[in-house]
């Protein structure tokens, strides 16, 4: 596992776009998969920036993002197909057909998970997986004290997160219950992940993430187990870390 410290969150931001731009350089086909959160907005605004200095191209990119509400409309701000339609895919020249979310309106949400994991396997993996990380220690909406075998299935989200969440939402009783998430099985498929971690308040569940044991309590926990993680983190987020 590799950490990069961050001085900031543009730093953070900065970093982390280049680890993907790296990625997207050397294999411009690449299948990303992608988060949402507030955390990783500024590495979107940092790629698109480069983008339209004519330094990256995305045409052959393809994308899975990790999550999306049940019930939630594609064109209503809250949903994560519009997060990401506007923080991201609408200013760089990806194909809309190359970006997928798991479906939240679907009639049957089994069959979506299905479809989702089948969607990801016919892409060859997942070359690179953006991650964030909750409060609770959650990745995508894998929320803690679940069963790590899982791949992409449905998911009530705990009081925390909805809590965490209410911000996007006019208030706490109409962020959505439920939510449709790649699972910690699916995640640690990829080939590669990068997380970004920023802000104070990030700091404790960060470092029991890296240090604590791996427990599905702290669902972070598990990328100790993965070959080829990067953490990019700003210094308040790092503040529980000791370096040489
Ligand atoms: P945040 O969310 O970036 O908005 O803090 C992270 C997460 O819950 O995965």
């Amino acid at each position: 596992m590799k950490i990069i410290r961050a001085n900031d969150y543009a730093d953070m931001s900065r970093k982390a776009a280049n680890i993907i731009s790296a990625q997207v350089i050397l294999s411009p086909d690449s299948v990303l998969g992608l988060a949402t959160g507030s955390t990783p907005v500024g590495v979107y605004r940092q790629l698109i920036e480069w983008y339209k200095k004519g330094d990256i191209d995305f045409s052959k990119v393809r994308t899975v993002n990790l999550d999306e509400y049940c019930g939630i409309s594609p064109t209503r701000e809250q949903s994560y197909r519009y997060y990401m339609n506007h923080n991201f895919f609408n200013e760089v020249n990806i194909m809309p057909e190359n970006t997928n979310l798991p479906n939240g309106l679907a009639a049957d949400f089994d069959t979506e998970c299905i479809r989702y994991d089948r969607l990801i396997s016919d892409l060859g993996g997942i070359d690179l997986q953006l991650l964030g990380i909750g409060h609770n220690g959650h990745i995508g909406f894998n929320e803690p004290d679940q069963a790590y075998g899982k791949m992409t299935h449905r998911i009530e989200l705990n009081q925390r997160t909805i809590e965490a969440n209410a911000r996007f939402f006019e208030d706490a009783s109409r962020v959505p219950h439920y939510a449709l998430t790649m699972g910690i099985k699916a995640i640690m498929q990829a080939k590669k992940i990068l997380l970004v971690v920023f802000g104070e308040d990030k700091a404790e569940i960060l470092y029991k993430a890296v240090n604590g044991p791996v427990t599905p309590s702290v669902p972070a926990s598990i990328i100790q187990l993965h070959p080829d993680v990067t953490i990019v983190a700003d210094n308040a987020a790092l503040q529980k870390f000791t370096f040489d």
